[in-house]
């Protein structure tokens, strides 16, 4: 659905005429490279998508926070005086936790009907919670600013962190800055060179030649808030631990370079904790050398690069599933494929790979059909264009 047909729906729902809706879009992301570095104070390399969440929103004169999304039948309805209580519910938990977050940062919350469109496939890996969150966020700083007669833009860093809380603190999802930080900041044609211990970034462009970046959905669900992605947190944390007993100095893995991480590696007895912390200290170089790569053109070891990531989330973070592995396998057997790995927490979801223009078509028959013939399911295939972070849509 476009914009103008979202606001014929939205009057359908709620009356009134067009005039006085407002509309707010915030990406999805796919991050190229630097998995389970962010929450380790490390690197990441995402970039926005096109794909999105559309938040369409008008003002009411009460307290009342109405809900609805496209793909769901019924409204969902809030009280903006109890926005804490709302914890759990089966839909809108995301939203109204983003609300309760911005309202205990200061900002006024105004009663609201809202439209939600979603074009992020969920449960993909390519953090449909995310835009979801950054797109309400915006909206409600944006109102609450107008209300306040603030004439200031919104600080869209301030809107990740304010949404990432809301995931980890409401929706208790202990999730890192990435996704957030990307679906707020990300610039159509660029990547963000990310450091989430200091969150000092820049714009890199996706200067690919005629190389495509090709996203392959396994539709196999991932379930972040699984007990994996908290348990690997923890590894490294026990990880980091130990590390600290050489170099108290240290904070976050991402602050041990690749040397310092030899010298001392011994102190790791446990082989589990030592394959995580491996990849934590192998990804964070790998993101330093990819960009670096990107940087002077040289796209092949950026591929060899996204290689190496995917066997280490695959044997040493232990983080992939039969279904990501056979897409990747599957995709390294054409020719023009230039790198190819699993993209988010992992357990299903999404692979990302660069492929040459003129081997696109190739790429999704011949992996689309062995992939379906090896785990029986139907795949996706999305040729990737970049797109801009978080905006109002005037
Ligand atoms: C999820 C989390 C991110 C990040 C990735 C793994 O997408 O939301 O913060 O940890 O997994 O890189």
């Amino acid at each position: 659905m476009n914009i103008s047909q979202l606001k014929k729906e939205f009057v359908k729902i709620y009356g009134g005429d067009e005039s006085d809706i407002r509309v707010f879009a915030s990406p999805g992301r796919v991050n190229l490279i630097g998995e389970h570095t962010d929450y380790n104070g490390g690197y990441v390399f995402p970039a926005a998508l096109k794909m999105n969440t559309t938040v369409l929103a008008r003002k009411r004169d009460d307290d009342i926070i109405r809900l609805k999304a496209t793909d769901l039948e019924n409204i969902v309805e809030a009280d903006i005086k109890k926005l804490d209580s709302y914890k759990g519910i089966k839909w809108g938990d995301y939203q109204i936790g983003v609300m309760y977050i911005l309202s205990e940062a200061g900002y006024t919350i105004v009663g609201a009907d809202l439209l939600y469109h979603d074009t992020v496939p969920h449960g993909s890996g390519l953090s449909s919670s995310a835009a979801n969150e950054v797109s309400t966020a915006l909206c409600f700083a944006t109102l609450s600013n107008e209300k306040n007669g603030k004439n200031e833009k919104v600080d869209m860093i301030e809107m990740a962190k304010i949404s990432q809380k809301a995931e980890r603190e409401y929706a208790g999802v202990n999730c890192g800055i990435m996704d957030q930080f990307a679906s707020s900041m990300g610039k159509e044609n660029h990547a963000i060179f990310l450091d989430c211990k200091t969150l000092d970034f820049s714009l890199v462009p996706l200067d690919l030649g005629n190389k495509k970046i090709v996203i392959s959905n396994t539709n196999k669900k991932h379930a972040l808030g699984s007990s994996k992605y908290n348990e690997r947190r923890a590894e490294c944390e026990k990880g980091l631990e130990i590390l600290k007993s050489a170099m108290p100095e240290k904070n976050f893995l991402g602050e041990i370079s690749k040397e310092e991480f030899d010298t001392h590696k011994h102190l790791i007895t446990d082989e589990v904790i030592l394959k995580r912390v491996t990849h934590v200290i192998e990804e964070d170089d790998r993101v330093l050398r990819a960009v670096d790569a990107l940087k002077c053109g040289d796209i092949e070891t950026f591929g060899k690069l996204m290689n190496s990531s995917h066997d280490s989330l695959r044997d040493n973070y232990e983080v992939s599933c039969f279904e990501l592995d056979t897409m990747v396998d599957e995709a390294r057997k054409i020719k023009g494929v230039i790198g190819s790995r699993m993209t988010g927490a992992g357990f299903g979801g999404c692979t990302v790979s660069i492929v040459d223009g003129a081997s696109v078509d190739e790429y999704i028959e011949k992996v689309g059909k062995n992939y379906e013939e090896k785990t029986g399911i139907k795949p996706d295939f999305y040729v990737t264009e970049t797109g801009d972070g978080g905006k109002e849509i005037l």
